[in-house]
């Protein structure tokens, strides 16, 4: 109700575009942005998240659980996308074929206190046919240690990933999800080695199977998280009907369609362009009705304010039924994140 306030309050507010208010702030803080993000290198919205945003646009199923993702069937709300900022790394003590070794670093500082992690996948892309085993009976090694954030950049002992391939190409994908359980939150970095390299081939001198870094194309890290809202209450809701909207004095949820550009927003959402919010308004007359869906103290209060119209206000029409929306947008970081918001579009309204 508050995002809604706020939301609807910024629509009306002329100047909110040119400086930030206290109200903008706190409703940005209760979005999970520290202040208004203004995207500097807006990358690409990795294909995962469009596809699925686009999902959920195409069936707003107000009873699918808000709080799970359905793609990995994984408790969580948010879903972000980090890019490695990482840098490759002197190859050092050659065993066998080492043919790259790389810091993986993700700075994880978006991440909110008290969000839980779910879900972690590590994305290896690679250019097409990169690396290919040169010789039948060779094989491509990857490996992939936790690195102390504070210390040296150095493989730990034991790799958390270990894995073999005749060649490498397109996308890999690793579940850390077991691995980052309980390093990556806290740490708000993470640090990881990769190495690939080819195991000792046959005899006699094979060309390397080794191709260049530039072979390499990009890493990332998505990860779902389930944010204190979700965390608060296993909360049920029932499919709630469209509002209807015939004009009427009495209380009811009346058509709103918020513009993200309206309220100078439209640079870091990146869709949608705007929703239907509505809003509520009307009278809450005595006698109540039932379907004005009204507190026993409103009920009574309406008795009052028939005696005494000047004395007592009617009670008033406010939301009683909210339902959320996903919403992708750059953070304060520039990571991609899809984020599903509770409390975002009034379905009921009633008498309090
Ligand atoms: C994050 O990484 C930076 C750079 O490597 C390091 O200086 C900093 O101490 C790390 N922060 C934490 C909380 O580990
Ligand atoms: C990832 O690993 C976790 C923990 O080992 C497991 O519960 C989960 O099902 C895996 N997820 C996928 C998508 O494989
Ligand atoms: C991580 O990102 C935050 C926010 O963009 C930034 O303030 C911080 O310096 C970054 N930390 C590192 C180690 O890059
Ligand atoms: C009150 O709730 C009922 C269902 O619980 C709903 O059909 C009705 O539209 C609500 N009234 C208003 C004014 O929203």
């Amino acid at each position: 109700m508050w995002i809604l306030h706020g939301l609807a309050w910024a629509l009306l507010s002329p100047v909110l575009a040119t400086e930030p208010s206290g109200q903008e702030t706190s409703l940005l803080k209760s979005l999970g942005l520290s202040a208004k993000p203004s995207p500097k290198n807006p990358v690409p919205v990795p294909p995962v998240l469009w596809r699925m945003f686009q999902k959920r646009k195409a069936r707003p199923d107000k009873e699918a659980n808000s709080c799970r993702v359905e793609e990995w069937n994984v408790p969580g709300n948010i879903v972000r996308v980090f890019a490695d900022q990482g840098r490759f790394l002197p190859e050092g003590q050659p065993q066998g074929w080492l043919c790259l070794r790389k810091l993986l670093f993700f700075n994880l500082s978006a991440l909110e206190e008290g969000e839980r992690l779910t879900m972690a996948q590590l994305e290896l892309q690679f250019h097409h046919n990169s690396y290919q085993s040169p010789s039948p009976g060779q094989v491509l090694e990857l490996r992939l240690y936790p690195v102390s954030p504070r210390g040296p950049p150095r493989p730990g002992r034991r790799p958390l990933v270990e894995r073999s391939f005749v060649r490498l190409h397109k996308s890999l994908l690793f579940n850390l999800s077991a691995a980052l359980k309980d390093s990556a939150i806290p740490g708000r970095n993470l640090t990881l080695v990769l190495e690939i390299s080819a195991s000792a081939g046959a005899s006699g001198t094979p060309r390397s199977p080794c191709a260049g870094t530039d072979a390499f194309e990009a890493t990332s890290l998505l990860l779902v998280t389930l944010g204190q809202q979700c965390q608060a209450a296993g909360r049920k809701r029932r499919s709630p009907p469209s509002p209807p909207l015939t004009p009427s004095p009495l209380c009811k949820p009346r058509r709103l369609y918020i513009s993200f550009s309206d309220v100078g927003w439209e640079n870091w959402i990146i869709a949608p362009r705007g929703y239907l919010a509505n809003y509520c308004r009307g009278d809450c007359p005595f006698p109540l009705a039932a379907e004005l869906n009204s507190t026993n103290h409103a009920v009574l209060q309406t008795m009052v304010h028939s005696l005494d119209p000047q004395g007592t206000p009617q009670p008033c029409c406010v939301p009683v039924r909210l339902s959320p929306i996903s919403i992708l947008y750059y953070d304060n970081s520039d990571n991609v994140v899809l984020r599903h918001y509770e409390d975002m579009v009034v379905d009921e309204c009633g008498c309090r």
